[in-house]
């Protein structure tokens, strides 16, 4: 879908970019020319995935473990990411997040998600952009959220209130950081599976109860299907990239229209079949008629 060197030149930050939609952003970005870091809290598979990347792609890739919730250890691991040059895009993407009934919650627990997803996102941007100013460089900040952040997530609420401030720091630093040269966009997926994601999201007692493993998935997806990681890896790269030096303070939805379909008195239509619409047609008619 694009040249080979599209992000040739760039050194991109991907955090959580050991595992899942992490994983595969930080894939492409090599593929397409990037120089890649990833962070993460496990070392040894961090370490495993830039192993098995840089063979995949023959590009480069740092490993380091960091824990976005710790300022003064992003602070550290910051510094030695702008050695030799700096970042020219950072991507939040580390993230935790479990389905619970809300009351069911201690503080505790919404701290566990709290703190990776709005302060550990803070953290690492407010790292990445203060050394942007003081250098004078411009930079594209991507940050994954979700499209809870415009309809709320039931059984999530944890996730959906942080994923909702990152997206408010996305509209934010586009218009305080904009006149500087930085960007701030952000992507919101739909379903992507993934094995962090659904192994807390779609447990086995909860899919057998629900009816397997699409039922939270893709019958309500206007494009009918899960969201396959080459469309979120396109997407990211496009608005890494110098093409994109326009787009600024974007939340993105990329979920096959799926949040759409909670809005207006008619969207369960979509179920319906060529005898559904004949037999509407008809009635429709007779009583017109009536
Ligand atoms: C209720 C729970 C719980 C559960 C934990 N807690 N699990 N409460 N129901 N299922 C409570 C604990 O009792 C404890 O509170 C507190 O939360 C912290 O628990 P820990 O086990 O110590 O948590 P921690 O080790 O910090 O791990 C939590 C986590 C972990 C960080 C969220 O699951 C993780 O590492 N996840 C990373 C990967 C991930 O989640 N990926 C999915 C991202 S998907 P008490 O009070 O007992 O001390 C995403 C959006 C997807 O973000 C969108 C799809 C459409």
């Amino acid at each position: 879908m694009f040249r080979d060197d599209l992000l040739k030149g760039q050194k991109i930050l991907v955090t959580g970019g050991g595992t899942g939609l992490g994983k595969s952003m930080s894939e492409a970005f090599m593929r397409l020319g990037a120089h890649v870091i990833i962070w993460g809290r496990r070392g040894s598979v961090l370490d495993e995935t830039a192993a098995e990347m840089r063979e995949a792609t023959g590009g480069t890739c740092d490993a380091v473990a960091v824990d976005i919730r710790n300022a003064g250890a992003i602070d550290e691991a910051m510094d030695a990411a702008f050695e030799g040059g700096a970042l020219t895009g950072l991507v939040n993407n580390a993230a935790g997040n479990f389905i619970s009934r809300t009351e069911d919650l201690s503080a505790n627990a919404f701290n566990a998600i709290a703190s990776i997803v709005a302060h550990g996102t803070f953290n690492t941007t407010v790292a990445t952009g203060k050394r942007w100013i003081e250098g004078g460089h411009k930079g594209s900040i991507l940050s994954i959220v979700t499209t809870w952040v415009w309809v709320g997530g039931p059984f999530t609420v944890p996730s959906a209130m942080s994923k909702a401030g990152v997206a408010a720091m996305t509209q934010s630093l586009a218009v305080e950081w904009g006149p500087k040269g930085i960007r701030a966009n952000a992507i919101a997926p739909g379903p992507f599976p993934t094995k962090g994601a659904w192994d807390r999201l779609m447990p086995e007692p909860a899919m057998k109860k629900l009816g397997g493993a699409n039922s939270l998935g893709d019958t309500g997806i206007p494009l009918r299907r899960l969201g396959e990681h080459r469309e979120l890896t396109n997407l990211a790269s496009f608005l890494m990239s110098d093409g994109c030096d326009y787009l600024t303070g974007a939340v993105i939805p990329l979920d096959g229209g799926q949040w759409l379909t909670s809005g207006g008195n008619f969207h369960a239509l979509t179920n319906l079949d060529d005898g559904d619409w004949s037999a509407i047609r008809e009635t429709i008619a007779a009583s017109s008629a009536a």
